[in-house]
């Protein structure tokens, strides 16, 4: 499995992961942006600060996730990620979470921060277990980590 930056290749395999991930349900724990063909075209011909990027396992997209703040002028980037279904439990969104963790790392952040929403048993698991300190505000549980 290899990670890789999006960029314009990947546009297909993206979509069909979008697709794959509204199936499955997953937009009520991932909801960045729309999980359309649309929206991945736009983000595979994204040029700027952000980071979005992608596992992919021979012609297959794996899993998405992003590392955003920079463009938008914030100091702490954000980090998001989903793993297609049938690739969950194998330790792929742990491998994704580590190498964004590297991305943010070397753009200059010292930290990042991330939302959950507190019945989201697997997500809240992979980031404690990461090393995020989770609080609840609202809703939803705000983490944060130091790299
Ligand atoms: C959350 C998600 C990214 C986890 O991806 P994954 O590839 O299954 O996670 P991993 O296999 O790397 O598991 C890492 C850790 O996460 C936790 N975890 C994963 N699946 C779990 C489950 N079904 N129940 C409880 N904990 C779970 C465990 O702590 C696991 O560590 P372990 O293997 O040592 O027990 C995936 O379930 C997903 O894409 N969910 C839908 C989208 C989503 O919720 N994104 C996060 C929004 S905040």
């Amino acid at each position: 499995m290899r990670y890789e930056p999006l960029n314009p290749d990947l546009g297909d395999a993206l979509a069909e992961l979008f697709e794959a991930l509204r199936a499955a349900g997953a937009e009520r724990w991932f909801h960045p942006h729309p999980l359309t063909r649309e929206e991945a075209e736009r983000l595979c011909a994204y040029d700027g600060d952000d980071v979005y990027a992608v596992l992919v396992d021979g012609t297959r997209v794996v899993a998405y996730g992003m590392v955003r703040g920079w463009d938008a002028g914030y100091e702490i980037p954000r980090l998001g990620i989903a793993v297609h279904r049938a690739e969950r439990g194998q330790g792929v969104g742990r491998t994704l979470m580590e190498r964004l963790h590297e991305e943010a790392q070397a753009r200059g952040a010292t930290q990042v921060r991330l939302t959950v929403y507190a019945d989201n048993e697997p997500a809240r698991r992979l980031y404690e277990e990461l090393g995020y300190e989770l609080e609840l505000k609202g809703d939803d549980l705000v983490g944060y980590l130091a790299l």
